[in-house]
């Protein structure tokens, strides 16, 4: 019997992936996508822990699908709730003592498990699975139901063993892991074989993948995108997100040398201080990122760099935060994700004392986006004048308007026919926005229209 499925992701592209896996696990049931939650059968919620107050979100909206519940009751239909992702595997006993309207809670190690889930549920009350299973859910997914897009994430690492001191991913994701590398390419040649030709690899800490490769030999992330390179199909790749510790000499060769692996990185810094960094047990200093930017740019001189920051790590002084922006200025960085630091409950730092007060943490946040954006808005502004490769992958704003990627993640909106989706076009940058940019197709004849036409 045919039944259908909404799920809701929240959070980082692990979560994107792991709710198109969740869909796959569910096609052989008879699931199919429902387009909004109120006509589904089955309702997830894969959820994301790294935000603040992420639990108490989702508690506010399980109370609005609890009413979407009892209205399907009472038109006699059954709509399942499920919580899923990392909220769920950090709370999922509280989950279903406070939400009883929940069917299930999953975490994201066992989603594999869901159809025993949905089975056993019918013994009445919230199934909860938050074991971090002996098995690889990897071995027990199956094929990819549908085709994944123009561009499509791919999971091969998951977890992380780095216990920075204010980050709840090692206790929600679990021990690092990664995929052999013969199952990774047997993934990603079915998505060229669909349709896809840009993948991007995704792991919590994706540069620390050491699968095992066909050729007996452990394989780093740099032999795996060389490999990768090899699909016919597969026209760029990316990687997210990534470790300065984690960085190696292969993965810099492969930017020197994968003409596919497109010249963006995204390497999350969090501070410019050593001291803090120190205390974030980051395991690296400034001196040895500052390091890795410039071996990386003598391999890809063009390679445009993106971050992550924390202000108002516990205990940062004014110097530790000049510190920062030194950094920004020294480096200079294409885009980049500013946070201001906030306790998430069992991780060390939120035992730490000397909180940085509310008001310092917003002036320095400002004060750091600022510079970012400046750097962000010169980037961008550089682009103009010339011609980028563009991925189209989505309907813009405008009517007639399709938006892609360029090489360098930078959101190209352009006027195109909707036969272009899907297609690696050129692009004239005409103008350039703080977070986009806009152009005009290079030459519609020599692009991929024609090339759609002729097939
Ligand atoms: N407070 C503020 N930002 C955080 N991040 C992770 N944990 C916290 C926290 N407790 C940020 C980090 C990380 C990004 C995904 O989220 O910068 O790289
Ligand atoms: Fe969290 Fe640090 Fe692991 Fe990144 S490396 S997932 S910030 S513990």
């Amino acid at each position: 019997m045919s039944k259908s499925v909404f799920i809701k992701t929240y959070g980082c592209q692990m979560n994107v992936y792991d709710s198109e896996r969740m869909a796959d696990v569910l096609a052989p049931l008879g699931y199919r996508g429902a387009a909004d939650p109120e006509s589904a059968d089955l309702v997830i919620l894969n959820t994301c822990h790294i935000r603040e107050k992420a639990s108490e979100k989702v508690f506010s909206e399980l109370g609005r699908l609890r009413l979407l519940k009892e209205q399907a009751a009472a038109e006699g239909r059954e709509m399942l709730l499920a919580v899923a992702g990392c909220v769920a595997q950090a709370e999922g006993e509280e989950i279903a003592r406070r939400a009883p309207q929940v069917d299930l809670v999953f975490g994201p190690q066992s989603y594999h498990r869901l159809p025993r889930l949905l089975a056993e549920r019918r013994s009445g009350g919230v199934r909860v699975d938050t074991d971090f299973p002996v098995e690889s859910k990897f071995d027990f997914l199956p094929e990819e139901a549908a085709a994944r897009g123009a561009a499509a994430f791919l999971a091969v690492q998951e977890g992380c063993d780095k216990f920075c001191t204010f980050c709840v991913v090692p206790y929600t994701r679990g021990a690092e892991q990664s995929r052999p590398a013969a199952d990774v390419v047997a993934e990603a040649a079915r998505l060229a074989a669909r349709g896809t030709v840009e993948i991007t690899l995704v792991g919590q800490n994706v540069n620390a993948y050491h699968g095992d490769g066909p050729d007996g030999r452990t394989w780093g992330l740099g032999r795996l995108l060389r490999r990768l390179g090899e699909i016919e199909g597969i026209r760029r790749l990316r990687y997210t997100t990534s470790h300065p510790r984690d960085m190696d000499d292969e993965l810099i060769l492969a930017h020197r040398d994968e003409p596919k692996l497109m010249p963006f990185l995204h390497l999350p810094v969090q501070s410019g201080s050593d001291r803090i960094l120190a205390a974030m047990n980051r395991r690296h200093g400034v001196r040895l990122y500052l390091e890795w930017v410039e071996r990386l740019r003598t391999a890809r001189p063009d390679l445009a760099l993106s971050s992550d920051f924390i202000v108002g790590f516990p205990g940062e002084t004014a110097e530790d935060f000049a510190q920062t922006l030194r950094l920004v200025t020294d480096v200079g960085f294409a885009q980049a994700y500013s946070f201001k630091y906030s306790p998430r409950p069992g991780t060390p730092a939120a035992e730490l004392a000397a909180a940085v007060p509310e008001e310092v943490k917003a002036e320095r946040l400002a004060m750091l986006q600022e510079l970012l954006g400046e750097q962000q808005r010169a980037f961008n502004r550089g682009m103009v004048g010339r011609r980028l490769p563009v991925l189209l992958d989505r309907r813009g704003k405008r009517a007639g308007q399709l938006v892609g990627r360029s090489p360098y993640m930078q959101s190209v909106a352009v006027a195109a026919p909707d036969q272009l989706s899907g297609q690696l076009v050129e692009v004239d940058i005409l103008d350039a926005f703080q977070n986009s940019l806009a152009g005009r197709l290079a030459d519609p004849a020599a692009s991929g229209l024609c090339a759609g036409a002729a097939a």
